[in-house]
């Protein structure tokens, strides 16, 4: 899988593309199931009725990994079935919570997984952090080169660039997700910064919204469609706020307006003192 590279052209005519991304929705493997008490078909199924209310044109979504709870080809079924409601291709990163296997027998015949999509002004990263049985992230070797390549391709096609991955790259301010960030951050920025082309970089797995800034690259992390990380916590902890998307419109001269959105209209239970899940 880290091997893979696929690139996917988008047929796009507009000035901006908009971008939504869906990430962390640790569906189970039957519909209805919990994750801390929250059901998360039910979350999902809120946050995709917030979007088509609020994003009348959608051109691409990106799932930013753990979109099962156990990696089950079942949760991956219905995860499919439920990005159609968005009526745009989507695109799929592996999580630590995912199995790459049960992912592929879903997704094997269709561009969900791909290394870069590219429009006419834009190219979009998906880099895969996964280290199979760990919680932790790394890019590797692999995922370095590919992302070496890509940037020197946009350098010289003068394409903008949005990297995305499941692990944060950055410390957040909570310790215990901090001991799961992308092991090689350092080598990462360090190809970033060979680059001036990259105008953000985003993320899934830390279950809260960060909007940060490195070396004028945007660095934007979002809540996960079910349960919330608490911000600045030293061990695991869940927060109350709702679950949500992210969306990101891509301009043709290289800015990103982004913003976070986080369902209203919707009670969700979820069970705040739990000390953790598997
Ligand atoms: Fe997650």
């Amino acid at each position: 899988m880290k091997n893979l590279q696929r690139t996917h052209q988008l047929d796009h005519t507009r000035d901006v593309v908009r971008v939504v991304q869906v990430t962390d929705s640790h569906l189970c493997r039957t519909s209805g199931g919990t994750l801390l008490g929250m059901d998360t078909d039910h979350s999902l199924q809120a946050v995709l009725d917030s979007i088509q209310r609020e994003q009348p044109e959608v051109d691409l979504v990106l799932a930013t990994g753990d979109l099962s709870n156990q990696g089950a080809v079942e949760s991956y079924v219905r995860f499919q079935t439920y990005m159609e409601q968005l009526g745009a291709p989507a695109f799929w990163l592996t999580g630590n919570h995912d199995s790459h296997a049960d992912m592929l027998k879903v997704a094997a015949d269709s561009p969900l997984f791909c290394n870069e999509i590219r429009t006419a002004t834009w190219q979009i990263l998906m880099l895969d952090t996964q280290v199979p049985g760990a919680v932790e992230g790394e890019l590797g070797a692999d995922q370095l080169g590919l992302l070496e390549g890509a940037l020197e391709h946009a350098a010289e096609q003068r394409l903008h660039s949005l990297v995305c991955l499941h692990h944060q790259p950055i410390a957040i301010g909570c310790k215990w997700l901090d001991q799961q960030m992308v092991a090689d951050a350092d080598s990462f920025f360090r190809v970033l910064d060979r680059y001036g082309g990259v105008k953000g970089v985003l993320w899934g797995h830390i279950h809260q919204q960060v909007d940060s800034e490195r070396k004028g690259v945007a660095l934007m992390a979002s809540p996960s469609t079910c349960i919330q990380f608490a911000p600045g916590s030293e061990s695991f902890r869940v927060d109350d706020q709702s679950p949500g998307y992210r969306w990101l419109d891509l301009h043709r001269n290289g800015t990103i307006e982004t913003g976070v959105s986080r369902v209203v209209d919707v009670s969700f239970k979820v069970d705040l003192d739990s000390g953790g899940y598997l």
